[in-house]
This record gives C-alpha cells, structure tokens and sequence, in this order.
C-alpha cells in the first residue's frame, strides 16, 4: 500500500494537502470537536469503549484504502479523501461540454452547487442518527461490527462534503458544515432536508431495509455528482462510492439472510401462516414485504418530481450528470431528446413523452428500480430454494408516493389508482403498522454477543469479513 500524499501525522487524516492551506486546516481543526461532540450525542448508543473491527481508509488506491483493526469509535480517524486527478479532465455534458472541468466554483453556479452539497452532507449524519439505537438489539458480533462500520463511514461522508463547504464556499460554507452538526433527524423544529431521512430506523429489518433501498439512492445520487464539470466534488463522490458499496452489501445480504431464516423454518416445520410462521421465531414473509414497501417507495421520493426544472438546470449547467453519463451514448446535451414519465388522469395511469432534460429524476430513478429489481430476484432466489412459493415483488412505482406525479394519488402495489377511502383500508395489508414493529421488535428485545451466536430471526451470514471467520470476535466489549 501507498501513502504517497497521505498525511497521517495531521489530526486530520487527509490527501488534500491540508497543511499547506493553514486558514482551512484551521477551519477544519474548529469543526473537529464539534464533530466529536454531535458523534458522542448522536452517534451509535453506547458505543464509545466498544474495540470495534473496523476499516479505515488510509489510502485511495485500489489495494491500500481499507485497512482493518479494532478501533474505538471516537478515535476512528474521520479523513478527507479525493480520488486523483484526471489530467485535463473536461466537464463531459450540458452546455459547458468540452470546456475543462472547473476547479473552483464557478460563480453563477454558486448557490446551486452549494444547495447540492448540503442535501447530500445532510444524508449522511441524519442515517447515523436514525440507527443510533439498534446496538442494543443487535442479532450478533458480525452484524453489530457491520452498523458500526456503517456509521462510520457516513461520519466520513459528512466530512467529506464539509470539507468541500469550507475549501469552496467561504463564509456561508461554514455556516452551512455548522447547521449539518445541527439539524436533527426526525426532530419537529430541525428536521433533516430530506423526507426518508427523517423517518425512524426502529429495528434491524429496518436497517437492512434502509441500507438496501436508501443507501442505494445514495450511491445514485453520488454517480451523478461523480460526473460533475465541478472537480473537486466529482473526486470526492468517486471516492465515497467505494465505501457505499459495502453498506448496500450489508442491506442486500442482510435482508437476504432474514429472508433464507424465514424460508427455511417455513419448510422444515411445514407452516406457511403468518401468525404460525411468527409463532416460530421468525419473520413472516408478509411482513418483510410490506417492510420492503415502505422503504422503496419513501426511498422512490428522494429522486424529486418527475418533471423538474431544477434537474434540468443542475445537468445543463455541468453540475450533476446522468448515472454513467460518459457511458452513454448520445449528444449528452439533450436538447432535442425526450423521455417517458408517469401521469394519473382521472382513473388511470398514463405515460407520457416529454422533455428529456426536465425528466433526469425520473431517468435516475428508473436507473435506480433496475438494480433494485435485481436484487429482489436474489431473495426470491433465497425463497425457492426452500421450495416456498411466495415471492417478494416490488411495488408499482407509484404506491405510496408523496413527491412527483404521483403525490396526492392513491395507488396500489398493483398499480390501480384507488378511492382514497378504500386505500387507507387496504394500508394495514401494505404497509408496516404498529403491531408489525411491535412484533419485530419483540423478535429484537436482547442483543446477542457471544461469538459465533445469532439471533434465531437470522441465517448466519456465508462469510466473515475481511477473511475471518464469522466466529470471529468482531467487537469487544472488555
Ligand atoms: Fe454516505
Ligand atoms: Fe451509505
């Protein structure tokens, strides 16, 4: 491993060459504590003399960016890490394609770059907020190791965008890094910017579900930063794409092994009622599913409307690109092209072409639905194998949607638009409700701890990490 440009003496790890830029550093070294003072309040529950396995990032290089060792987790060493440059990248799309990417804020887009920066940063602390509870109900070592790690790396996200609030915007960038320490997730006075991210995480199908289904838009809305004519952010989002896709490895597996528990009990004891299948110890089919959507489709609403002058602005200017933007081929302007949206007229559901430009939400989101499908698949997968024929489905794009076409329409997962009455008598069929978390939660009333053990809500995940076994004593408690 490399750690040419690295400076690990600095209190902050960075690759920036922070030293060099005494008035930043300095700014930095003032939100430091700070940050140190929200992770002891609002970080995991509990925590703080807990030696914890993790990965740090010391280097960006493909082979030497994750180093493992137990850590406690207020002296996990939060850095600031910018995949290298491209020489003479260009900005690769709107009406600035061609020109060289810009390495400073270009002025008129100031304040939406800034607006950009702010809701991705504010995503970060509000999950670690949400999931500040579930240690105390984790199902084992392997998966409490996982949440933390998690946090973690969100802790190093908002980092990352802070560090472009105080490097780039001046003034109202600090101000901004200090209203991210600020905003409360779920909090009636000083909720977090964005809808999901106020929503509870009350238990671990909740936060596998979370890590699935949020943390992927997460990794879509990061795409397309990383495709932005603005550098320094572009740089930045690459690099926290490959923290992303572990977080996303431990919602889809973690889903993935409630689901394999639930199946298999189901054939081994022949059972497939919901009430029997509870009585069991594990969670009911019915339930995952409607657990799944909630969180698809609070989730399909972080893309924004679906048609939208905002998106067509961000691509136009160079700002935020499509996901793999310079994969795609076509004229990456979009003037003249069109796409499909969804629109409810009276009784039914119509599509409709319109400007390609004002429908980059809903492209992404679309984008989004794919890999999401595919991974559903693999459930299912999980499913058959033990010869039960349920399969867990995704629900139509305009179920339960609060933002978009589709807000202020009554869809079913089928995708019938519904007399409202009727479908607030349907909900409980469709969505979690009280006695659904009450009986997860009574699943998840102690934590488990000793080494090798899991919950019996839970299939033992394939492996460890790192290559240790899953035996391994993932977190110690001394
Ligand atoms: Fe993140
Ligand atoms: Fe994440």
């Amino acid at each position: 491993m490399t750690l040419d440009h690295m400076n690990y003496i600095d209190k902050i790890p960075n690759n920036v060459d922070l030293g060099r830029d005494r008035v930043l550093q300095r700014a930095l070294e003032h939100w430091q504590p700070a940050y140190i003072g929200w992770w002891y309040d609002m970080g995991p529950a509990e925590s703080h003399n807990l030696e914890v396995y993790l990965r740090t990032a010391i280097s960006v290089d493909a082979k030497g960016w994750a180093q493992f060792d137990y850590v406690k987790m207020p002296d996990y060493r939060w850095g600031i890490f910018l995949v290298p440059p491209t020489p003479d990248r260009q900005i690769n799309f709107g009406v600035n394609k061609g020109r060289p990417a810009w390495q400073e804020v270009p002025g008129e887009f100031r304040s939406a770059l800034r607006r950009l920066v702010v809701t991705q940063g504010d995503t970060e602390p509000a999950s670690v907020e949400q999931q500040r509870m579930l240690g105390s109900s984790c199902p084992s070592l392997y998966d409490l190791r996982n949440i933390f790690q998690v946090n973690v790396e969100e802790g190093r996200h908002l980092w990352a965008m802070v560090y472009l609030l105080h490097r780039y915007f001046g003034r109202d960038g600090r101000e901004e890094a200090e209203s991210l320490l600020e905003r409360r997730s779920g909090d009636a006075d000083h909720p977090r910017i964005l809808g999901a991210f106020n929503e509870p995480t009350p238990d671990w199908l909740a936060f596998y579900m979370f890590t699935f289904f949020t943390d992927r838009d997460g990794k879509y809305q990061l795409c397309s930063l990383a495709e932005s004519g603005f550098d320094p952010l572009a740089r930045t989002c690459r690099f926290m794409l490959t923290e992303e896709a572990h977080h996303m490895f431990v919602g889809e597996t973690g889903v993935g092994r409630i689901v394999q528990r639930t199946a298999e009990v189901m054939a081994e004891e022949k059972v497939d009622d919901p009430d029997h299948v509870r009585a069991l110890g594990v969670i009911d089919l019915q339930t995952i599913q409607r657990y799944l959507n909630f969180h698809y489709s609070v989730t399909l609403d972080l893309f924004g409307s679906d048609v939208s002058s905002n998106a067509a602005t961000y691509y136009t200017s160079g700002l935020k690109g499509r996901y793999e933007e310079t994969r795609l081929d076509d004229d990456h302007i979009l003037s003249d092209a069109t796409y499909d949206v969804m629109e409810v007229h009276g009784d039914r559901i119509v599509t409709m072409s319109v400007p390609a430009l004002t429908a980059l939400n809903e492209r992404l989101r679309d984008d989004y639905i794919l890999e999401v499908q595919s991974g559903v698949d693999r459930w299912n997968g999980a499913i058959a194998k033990s010869g039960i024929p349920f399969r867990l489905t995704l629900p139509h794009k305009g179920f339960h949607r609060a933002i978009g076409n589709f807000a202020g329409h009554s869809i079913s997962p089928d995708g019938r638009v519904m007399p409202e009455a009727a479908w607030k008598n349907a909900r409980s069929k469709w969505l979690p409700g009280s006695d659904d978390y009450a009986f997860v939660q009574s699943l998840m009333a102690g934590r488990v701890v000793d080494r090798g053990k899991f919950a019996n809500w839970i299939a033992p995940p394939r492996r460890g990490i790192n290559s240790q076994p899953v035996d391994f004593e993932y977190v110690r408690f001394n």
